[in-house]
């Protein structure tokens, strides 16, 4: 069985915490992202689980084995590296046996596995190539086939595509996918990208500043962010924000300048149990909709200083009172800039957090997440 759990698992350098209380359970056979933004921890979380940096405090499982002591060579993982390291004076076949030949795996053994490796990822015409003879996206595949010949029980792959171009990367995106896929092995994988995260992760972990802030389905995270950071690092274009005085109590919208909030019994509960001074009401731009503003919608008005045409939809950079809003709409719409618009959020669409702490106050929608996923 190959789970990978950490068990408040801390890293610290020194003075610096790189990870804190790290609480992930990782499923035999899943593919899990570890995302957020640089420095919050994801290669050193990674590294531990290959062995390569070792635990400050708590426990880190393979399966029902703790492996805090585990030599990197006993623990049955692979790890694919950002900067490939393929060794250039080897061919690709080489590059590939390298590892099985220092693991004494007989030579027919090797063979076997290189075929099938080069089968998968299309480097049959490449094996007697040096890697300086390859493009980047070759290289890419030498360094996924030399996890794969390993046949581990876990891979580990810290921003393997980052030295990718887009269109690159979004095809290497769909062959790790099929990859698990096909092998069924449970992997890790590090990336900064929130669109590589969702594109490619069963259950993303999204990290910031050594905390774990929230662990769940592609889906779970965007429809049920349980805090301002996981709101606004997950989907694109990022979750517009506005900040405002808490309502006082009996008062049935909250509204600051062209905004207006009417509150629902359910956010009003939400609001009188959290007595938070501030709050931030979170919108994300595609569920802005331009049009009439009815009595009992959210809605906001403003004007529309820059309008992107993006052939299908065009996304509005809105000023409104001062702050600007980003929607996406139908681009039927034809908005001119400088066309004053109102724009309107269906309720359900609406978040709403803690302006000190940043927790969401109100779970929409019908699931409550939990923390653990
Ligand atoms: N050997 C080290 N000594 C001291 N501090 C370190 C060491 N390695 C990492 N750190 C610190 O630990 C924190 C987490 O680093 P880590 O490399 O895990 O970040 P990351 O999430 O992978 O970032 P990136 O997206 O930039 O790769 C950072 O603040 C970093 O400066
Ligand atoms: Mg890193």
């Amino acid at each position: 069985m190959a789970t990978v759990t950490f068990d408040h698992v801390y890293k610290r350098y020194g003075d610096v915490t790189a990870v804190s209380d790290l609480n992930l359970e990782i499923g035999d056979g899943e593919f899990m992202v570890l995302v957020g933004p640089s420095g919050c921890g994801k290669t050193t979380s990674l590294r531990m689980i290959a062995g390569l940096e070792e635990i400050s405090e708590g426990q880190l499982r393979i399966g029902d084995k703790v492996v805090n002591d585990v030599a990197p060579k006993d623990r049955d993982i692979a790890m694919v590296f950002q900067s490939y390291a393929l060794y250039p004076h080897m061919s690709v076949r080489d590059n590939l046996a390298f590892g099985l030949k220092l693991r004494k795996v007989p030579k027919s053994d090797i063979d076997k596995r290189i075929s099938e490796a080069a089968g998968i990822l299309q480097l049959e015409k490449l094996l007697d190539r040096k890697p300086k003879e390859l493009s980047g996206g070759q290289r890419q595949r030498v360094a996924l086939g030399r996890a794969i010949v390993r046949e581990p029980s876990v891979f580990l792959m810290d921003e393997p595509l980052s030295n990718l171009d887009a269109k690159l990367r979004v095809q290497t995106r769909a062959e790790i996918a099929r990859l698990h896929q096909r092998l069924g092995t449970t992997m890790v994988y590090v990336t900064h990208d929130q669109v590589e995260a969702m594109t490619m992760g069963q259950r993303i972990a999204v990290m910031s500043d050594g905390l774990l802030q929230q662990v769940g389905t592609p889906q779970q995270l965007y429809d049920h962010p349980l805090n301002r950071f996981v709101a606004g690092f997950i989907g694109s274009p990022s979750m517009n924000f506005i900040e405002t005085d808490a309502p006082r109590d009996g008062t049935m919208e909250l509204s600051t300048g062209d905004f207006h909030f009417p509150l629902s019994d359910n956010f009003r509960d939400a609001l009188r149990k959290d007595a938070a001074s501030r709050v931030v009401v979170g919108v994300r731009p595609e569920h802005l909709e331009l049009g009439d503003v009815a009595g009992t919608t959210a809605s906001i008005q403003g004007t529309a200083d820059v309008v992107e045409y993006l052939g299908n939809e065009e996304l509005l950079h809105v000023t409104t009172g001062g702050r600007e809003i980003v929607a996406i709409v139908d681009s039927s719409h034809r908005v001119r800039p400088g066309d004053v618009v109102q724009l309107r959020v269906p309720a359900d669409k609406v978040h709403l957090f803690n302006a000190e702490t940043g927790a969401s106050l109100v779970r929409t929608g019908d699931t409550a997440p939990t923390a653990a996923g």
